[in-house]
């Protein structure tokens, strides 16, 4: 077994209460596209990037004149946070904890050491942060500049589901993705 699989072994054995969500897809050393973490379609499917989330990643996706098939997909964190909304008493998605980010960090690095991606395409504040170790950084600033780490090329997006009620967001967020095609 190689290090990736068996460092997957031992988190599914440390969150043995959760369940987990990998990265799937194209592991040849192209495009790696990072996110949060999963919510709760990517739970029930075991998949990143299903879903409603799954429907923002085939708008950007079209936008960068892209295929799913093309690439990577990850998240920092490989489970679903959640709480309790105090409205309806059911789970709801939540930012992942630093610990949380912290913890799963390592199996993100063994990640991107074992497919080497020519490019890292971070969705949001969280994978920015934990892809670059520098937790300064925000998305905010360093949107759509690429940032070099280890020969490896960043490339850091607005969330899609951050942009979604905020227009000029989005235009930017549009802009940012249609320009990745320079960088691949
Ligand atoms: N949002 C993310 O960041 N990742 C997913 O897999 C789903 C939603």
């Amino acid at each position: 077994m190689d290090t990736l699989e068996a460092l997957k072994e031992e988190y599914i054995k440390k969150y043995s209460d959760k369940k987990l969500v990998f990265g799937e897809g194209k592991t040849d050393g192209g495009i790696m596209l990072i996110g949060e973490a999963p919510g709760g379609e990517e739970e029930k499917f075991g998949r990143p990037f299903v879903g409603k989330a799954g429907k923002n990643l085939d708008e950007f996706l079209e936008l960068a004149g892209l295929d799913r098939s093309s690439l990577y997909i990850s998240n920092v964190v490989k489970f679903r946070p959640v709480s309790i909304s105090e409205k309806t008493g059911r789970f709801i998605n939540r930012t992942p904890s630093k610990e949380e980010i912290e913890d799963f960090v390592p199996l993100l690095m063994e990640e991107i050491k074992t497919y080497k991606p020519r490019l890292i395409v971070t969705l949001g504040n969280v994978p920015l942060k934990a892809v670059t170790g520098n937790n300064r950084l925000s998305i905010g600033q360093c949107h759509g500049k690429i940032i070099e780490k280890d020969n490896i090329k960043i490339y850091p997006l607005y969330h899609p589901a951050s942009v979604i009620y905020n227009r000029s967001l989005k235009a930017v967020y549009a802009q940012d993705v249609k320009e990745i095609k320079k960088y691949i």
